[in-house]
């Protein structure tokens, strides 16, 4: 037999209402502050990894590809890291898909990276626990490491491995929010969140938007526990746009809005202001993920529709934790 262990894991993407923005370390992606996020059901990938001693060099087939170059790059590396933890010298067949679709610049790094963690650890009884298992995730990619607990979860920046991992803070049907995605382009985003990471230090405004995050984590994090819409909203859109500040005066600059985020932006503000729950949020990418109550998606949705620019509107609602599906 040369299949030692094989095992499919799914895991949520996630979207942070307090932003991971900058690294203490780069290289094992110790953040300069905690974040906080909420899994989006229904935007998965799902990663089955065999690993096999048969095979001479690691595979990645990604959306029914073989892949090269650095997504491939990037997914030996993280085997390697799961390797040394399991004890394993055999080389993997990772076989991985996203059901969201492709392009619609929708992050797919940290569902990857979280079910690329989930299925390598698969079996092998190593006595990987979630925290750990969160740890590990997080190696691969940041973001990953909150897409593996159930729901809202909390990022505990930390100062070494260890002690920089995630842990749920409320279950997914704790609190059921929306998120209402306005796609604005589906080009590939042209600097990605890991170079983005390392220049962030290069902004005079980076050290003021880590001023006050500790505050603004326990006011989301207080404001979640109590379901508490008015608390969160302004939190939320002050901590996402501080990060694009930031983002914006680095060296090189990153300018990830575009005129289109900035009408959607604008329109969510005013929502608010007439009574709607909703408030917004974006990544390192144009598209504004429009954070609603349950009560007020099917309006927020129709709106967003509405807006010239937006080329596709997606929904998800709070996810749970990263799973085995099969071993
Ligand atoms: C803007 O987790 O994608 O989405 O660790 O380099 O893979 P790497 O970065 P990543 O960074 C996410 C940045 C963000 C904010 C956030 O999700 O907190």
């Amino acid at each position: 037999m040369s299949i030692l262990t094989q095992a499919k894991a799914r895991a949520s993407s996630n979207i942070a209402f307090i932003k991971y923005w900058g690294n203490q370390d780069d290289g094992l992606r110790i953040p300069v502050n905690s974040s906080v996020s909420m899994n989006l059901d229904g935007l998965f990938t799902e990663t089955t990894v065999v690993w096999d001693e048969a095979l001479s060099a690691d595979r990645l087939i990604l959306n029914g590809q073989e892949a090269q170059g650095g997504a491939y790059q990037r997914v030996v590396q993280h085997l390697d890291v799961l390797r040394q933890r399991l004890g394993l010298q055999a080389h993997a067949q990772v076989t991985s898909a996203n059901n969201f679709p492709m392009g619609a610049g929708i992050a797919s790094s940290a569902s990857s990276f979280a079910a690329l963690t989930v299925a390598g650890v698969g079996t092998v009884d190593a006595g990987v626990d979630e925290k750990e298992l969160t740890t590990l995730a997080r190696l691969g990619s940041g973001s990953a490491s909150r897409s593996v607990p159930d729901g809202f979860v909390v990022w505990h920046k930390g100062n070494h491995h260890a002690n920089s991992y995630a842990e749920s803070i409320a279950p997914a049907e704790h609190w059921n929010l929306v998120d209402v995605i306005a796609v604005i382009s589906d080009t590939h985003k042209a600097v990605g969140s890991t170079r983005g990471h390392a220049t962030a230090q290069t902004s005079d405004l980076q050290n003021g938007r880590l001023t006050h995050v500790e505050e603004r984590l326990a006011i989301v994090t207080d404001a979640i526990l109590k379901r508490d819409f008015a608390q969160l909203a302004p939190v939320v859109e002050h901590d996402s746009n501080l990060m694009h500040a930031v983002m914006m005066t680095s060296n090189p600059p990153l300018f990830y809005w575009m005129p289109s985020s900035l009408i959607v932006m604008d329109a969510v503000r005013q929502w608010r202001a007439e009574g709607l729950d909703v408030c917004y949020t974006l990544d390192a990418g144009p598209n504004v993920h429009c954070i609603c109550t349950a009560a007020d998606a099917p309006e927020v949705t129709r709106r967003v529709q509405a807006i010239a620019g937006v080329i596709e509107v997606l929904q998800a609602g709070v996810g749970g934790r990263a799973s085995l599906l099969s071993q």
